[in-house]
């Protein structure tokens, strides 16, 4: 007999976003004057080309396998050394931030990373997890068995939850109690909040004073726009004693469909055994990876390396600049529709709070039927989501602006 893994059976309905996909066919197939109108402002995907920069190098990278002498067949498995050198210094070294080369392992998505990195973790660790929070987190915890059953608002026991509200601005306190593993996203996806120095500072010294891991989500780091908001955890002193970083291609380079991010677990990083011993994770990670990944594309590797050149460099800052002239327009959209809006400075989310009364599924409904636009329900990400929706300004400028004014002329 084979046996299925129970832990899949606890989980809640769908993943968010194929709900939302399966929401908005439905509405297409019953409207087709409203399909031809729709605007998808819901899953955080790019929606601009390529930065050329990167474009040319994919096309050269294409040529090498075309031929015998410069073909490539497996790739080291934590990524090519170039693009590991190129990260860690750019990313970090560049602004005076100590990260090897050897720290940095380079993958297919942050997304993966942030789940296959249980592999590496015990079952028993107290998790906690803010709420609303990016699902991924949640999932797949429930599917590695480190939590247990969810009640009737959908929170899983064995679960921390770290409530996130206007009234903290959106960024989770340390909690009294202590935890083992806790998962921060700064820019915050969904809220758009970030964290202050201050802020970030105060989760080290927890991590530190708890022996705690903190696995710090900066997959929309570009986005940060204010002084004083830090753009790696590493900033931070004590950091690489307490931190795994995830970082991305997804959102600064335009690579959601091309596929390709890092994560950066410093070899000084400790984590107990069974028995009490500290023992590094870097090597189980670079073991993990070693037996269960192959390796990130060459050609993507490439491409992902031409970020990094100096035209790479300017073209993605006119990506970010687009997406974020979007998320300002967006913002002012909605809070001239009346709608109590947070987010969007330094991230390409924009959090609002649905008016008095109306549920974030009716507000999604609402918006689909009466705007033709696409958003994403807060209570998706979340108990203490419910009440509001996110706005993605990941789209042209034209589709921003046209959201901004079907936002305005909505009667609630
Ligand atoms: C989102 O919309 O929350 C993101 O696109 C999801 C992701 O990056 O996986």
């Amino acid at each position: 007999m084979a046996y299925l893994n129970d832990n899949y059976l606890k989980l809640q309905a769908g993943y968010l976003f194929p709900e939302i996909g399966r929401r908005v066919k439905a509405f297409c197939d019953a409207h087709p004057a409203g399909a031809q109108r729709l605007i998808r402002c819901g899953i955080g995907d790019v929606t601009e080309p390529l930065p050329p920069a990167v474009v040319g190098a994919l096309h050269r990278a294409v040529d090498e396998m075309a031929s015998r002498a410069t073909f490539k067949g497996y790739g080291p498995e934590q990524g090519y050394e170039w693009l590991r050198a190129a990260i860690a210094q750019h990313d970090y070294r560049d602004h005076g931030l100590e990260v090897a080369d050897d720290e940095v392992f380079v993958s297919d998505g942050s997304k993966c990373d942030c789940g296959n990195i249980l592999d590496i973790l015990g079952a028993r660790n107290r998790i906690a997890i803010t709420n609303p929070v990016y699902p991924v987190y949640v999932d797949t915890n429930v599917m590695a068995g480190h939590t247990g059953g969810a009640n009737a608002s959908g929170a899983y026991s064995r679960i921390v939850y770290l409530p996130c509200r206007a009234r903290n601005g959106f960024v989770p306190e340390p909690p009294r109690r202590a935890v083992d593993v806790v998962y921060l996203c700064s820019p915050n996806n969904p809220t758009g909040a970030a964290m202050t120095r201050d802020q970030l500072e105060a989760w080290v010294k927890y991590a530190l004073a708890h022996n705690a891991l903190l696995l710090y989500d900066a997959a929309y780091e570009a986005y940060i726009a204010e002084p004083g908001i830090p753009h790696s955890v590493y900033e931070i002193p004590g950091a690489r004693d307490c931190a795994i970083e995830f970082r991305s291609f997804s959102k600064n380079g335009g690579f959601t469909g091309t596929r390709c991010a890092f994560t950066i677990v410093p070899k000084t990083l400790l984590a107990s055994t069974r028995t009490g011993e500290r023992k590094p994770l870097h090597p189980l990670w670079q073991r993990r990876m070693t037996t269960k990944f192959n390796g990130t594309a060459y050609i993507i590797q490439r491409g992902a390396e031409a970020l990094y050149t100096p035209e790479g460099r300017v073209q993605v800052r006119a990506l970010i600049e687009q997406y974020m002239g979007n998320a300002k327009i967006l913002r002012v959209g909605a809070r001239r529709a009346g709608l109590k809006v947070f987010g969007g400075v330094n991230a390409p989310y924009i959090w609002v709070r649905t008016p008095k009364g109306v549920t974030s599924w009716q507000a999604f409904d609402k918006i689909l039927g009466d705007a033709n636009v696409v958003i994403t329900p807060g209570s998706g990400f979340g108990s203490k989501g419910e009440g509001y929706f996110r706005i993605s300004a990941f789209n042209s400028r034209a589709n921003a602006e046209e959201v901004a004014d079907r936002l305005k002329a909505m009667a609630w």
